[in-house]
């Protein structure tokens, strides 16, 4: 079984020793919780791709303590870089470069760009400045299910693993995985929307960012087999067709919305924020919930509400809904 650890002191220099053996360790970040392995471990990253079950052709994103760390793995690190980590490091903004050499295939899934992010939670950072090197982490579900946002989720994902530290940094504040910005490509590229908005990115950088549209993002690297699923089937509607939507249904059905619903027989309801933060940082919480209620489907209420965060989320929603991709 996993072992979910408050992160003392004791508890780093555990999960910083299992590194060192090559190992993973599930650790909190500010988005959601990692898997993680030493970036240079050929045997370790193997080990995670494998724990996940994870296709081998999506690239995992290194995390560092700051640009400097960066720049030993990132040979495109460049003004632009140091501009943009300037800004939103640490937190939710990954970076992909050209890779330095040494790097093994497996960190990389075999490209030469490397996806490189600093992580604000204090946990995160307390196991990289211990273990003193980049750690490589996907987030820590198994592939193609929700992303894990408690250290109970991880637990619940990883259940029958026999030897699992888990670091419990509390629930995520963010709540949803880093913006991804591809710097390889002019303009440069959001290849993952995130809390960071490309207007922002674009804003550092003195010139226009683009964002893949979904259906290209599945085009993207390994992304085009997995999305960010519930195992119950999900149904996204327009805001104010709740009710007429479950009232149609014979389904037994889980409603997420950001009102009051009509409850009618056989329909629960799990009320969602109305404010786009708490929003985010509840939505997988929120997903891994319905999904335990033994419904036959979820309806998801869209968010329509304008701004980057809220079109992050709504790219999240429509995922779980099985737009496929990453
Ligand atoms: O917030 C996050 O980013 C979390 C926490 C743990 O840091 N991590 C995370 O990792 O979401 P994962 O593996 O679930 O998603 C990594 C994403 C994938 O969409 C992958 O395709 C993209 O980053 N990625 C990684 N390396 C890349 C590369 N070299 N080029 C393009 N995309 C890359
Ligand atoms: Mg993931």
């Amino acid at each position: 079984m996993p072992r979910i650890v408050k992160p003392t002191a004791e508890a780093i220099a555990e999960a910083a020793a299992v590194l060192q053996r090559e190992g993973v360790v599930a650790f909190p970040t500010e988005t959601v919780y990692g898997l993680g392995v030493p970036t240079l471990s050929r045997a370790a990253l193997a080990k995670v791709y494998e724990l996940k079950g994870r296709p081998r052709d999506n690239p995992l994103i290194a995390h560092v303590l700051d640009a400097g760390q960066a720049r030993a793995i990132a040979a495109g690190w460049d003004e632009r870089c140091e501009q943009l980590a300037g800004r939103f490091w640490p937190g939710p903004l990954t970076l992909v470069v050209r890779k330095a050499a040494g790097i093994p295939e497996q960190a990389t899934a075999g490209y030469p760009t490397i996806a490189v992010r600093s992580p604000s939670h204090p946990v995160a950072r307390q196991l990289l400045e211990r273990f003193g090197g980049a750690i490589s982490a996907p987030s820590a579900n198994r592939s193609g299910h929700v992303s894990p946002t408690t250290a109970q989720h991880v637990f619940d994902d990883f259940a029958d693993v026999e030897d699992l530290l888990i670091l419990d940094g509390g629930p995520c504040e963010v709540g949803i995985e880093s913006t991804v910005v591809d710097l390889m490509r002019t303009p440069p590229m959001v290849l993952r929307p995130g809390s960071v908005g490309a207007d922002e990115i674009g804003q550092v950088l003195g010139r226009e960012v683009g964002v893949f549209g979904e259906m290209e993002q599945a085009a993207s690297p390994g992304t085009a087999s997995s999305h960010y699923a519930p195992r119950t089937p999900v149904v996204l509607v327009e805001p104010g067709e709740v009710e007429r939507a479950v009232g149609q249904m014979r389904e037994r059905a889980v409603v997420l919305a950001m009102r009051p619903v009509e409850a009618g027989a056989g329909l629960a309801i799990i009320e969602m924020p109305r404010e786009a933060r708490a929003y985010a940082s509840g939505i997988y919480d929120a997903l891994r919930r319905a999904d335990g209620l033994g419904a036959e489907r979820i309806v998801i209420e869209m968010p329509e509400e304008a701004g980057a965060l809220w079109d992050a989320i709504r790219n999240r929603l429509r995922r779980a809904a099985g737009v496929k991709s990453d």
